[in-house]
């Protein structure tokens, strides 16, 4: 049998301002996921990415078409309902990891529950599962600037797994990450699709997750297109040594006249602060 998808978009249109400044930034956009699928958005920087993935979660709302989460249409429904959706149905992951600074691991777990049935104290026990499952238990009371990137993320899949929302958003999770720790975020998500069955939607730029989605969806000027082969355009980074496409990289550095293409902003910054190190392995 082939599970009903638990998110539906029919048609979706975003245009942002209008005249000169007119932007049509996904254009006529039909898909859908379905429970136990991890599918991959990849895409040119200004391809539509960010703003489909927010129509999809409610965040945003559609100039024309239609999204539809686990059989409800969010235009049939007031504003007012729209937040219940979004903490009940759907986990968001962004790549700026969005903590709350003041408070500890838990209390950033937790805090999505406040919009759920049973509120925090019918949470804590899944807080404390999920603390487990991610590594966290030693870091239980810490707060969010004492974290490295990869438990920052890790608190982050966390606390969008805190409400067991059917859907998960993520918008470039790994984007900040270095490889190992993208590596990790991205074998996390896997399991969560495979073993709970919810469905995943995955922004990324990162190559090697083509190999564990169960689909790549290529968007271009805000629509979907059939993606040949020949885009991809394979060089390493110089610090890691990852493979990354030079078409849908996001993080270049210009260097003695090369244009050098990054796995993240970290292998970035590690280049800047010694590109004579790294130079040297350029061939
Ligand atoms: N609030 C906004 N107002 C006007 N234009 C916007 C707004 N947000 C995005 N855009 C434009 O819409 C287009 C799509 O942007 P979007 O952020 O969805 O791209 P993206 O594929 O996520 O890019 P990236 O890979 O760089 O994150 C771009 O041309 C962008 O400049
Ligand atoms: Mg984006």
């Amino acid at each position: 049998m082939v599970p009903s998808p638990l998110l539906n978009a029919f048609h979706l249109t975003k245009v942002y301002g209008s005249g000169q400044a007119r932007v049509s930034a996904v254009d006529d956009v039909s898909m859908s996921v379905s429970a136990g699928e991890l599918v991959l958005i990849m895409g040119p920087s200004g391809s539509g990415k960010t703003t489909l993935l927010s129509m999809l979660g409610a965040l945003l709302t559609p100039t024309s078409g239609e999204v539809e989460i686990d059989g409800v249409r969010l235009g049939s429904l007031t504003a007012s309902k729209l937040p219940a959706v979004r903490a009940t149905k759907i986990g968001f992951i962004f790549q700026g990891f969005n903590l709350l600074e003041a408070l500890t691991v838990e209390e950033n777990i937790l805090f999505p529950a406040r919009l759920a049935r049973g509120g925090v104290a019918a949470a804590r026990g899944r807080a404390g599962d999920l603390i487990d499952r991610l590594g966290l238990a030693h870091r239980r009371t810490a707060l969010p600037r004492t974290l490295s990137g990869g438990e920052k993320q890790r608190v982050a899949i966390a606390r969008a797994l805190i409400n067991q929302p059917p859907i998960i958003l993520a918008d470039e999770p790994t984007g900040n990450l270095d490889s190992e720790s993208g590596q990790e975020v991205m074998m996390v998500l896997h399991d969560i699709a495979r073993d709970e069955g919810r469905a995943i939607l995955f922004v990324s730029h990162d190559p090697r997750i083509e190999d564990v989605a169960d689909r790549v969806l290529w968007l271009e000027d805000g629509a979907l297109r059939d993606r040949r082969q020949d885009r991809h355009s394979w060089v390493r980074d110089p610090v890691c040594g990852m493979r990354v496409d030079e078409v849908t990289a996001s993080v270049f550095a210009e260097y003695e006249g090369r244009n050098l293409a990054f796995c993240s902003q970290r292998c970035l910054e590690r280049f800047q602060a010694d590109p004579e190190r790294y130079a040297a392995k350029l061939t």
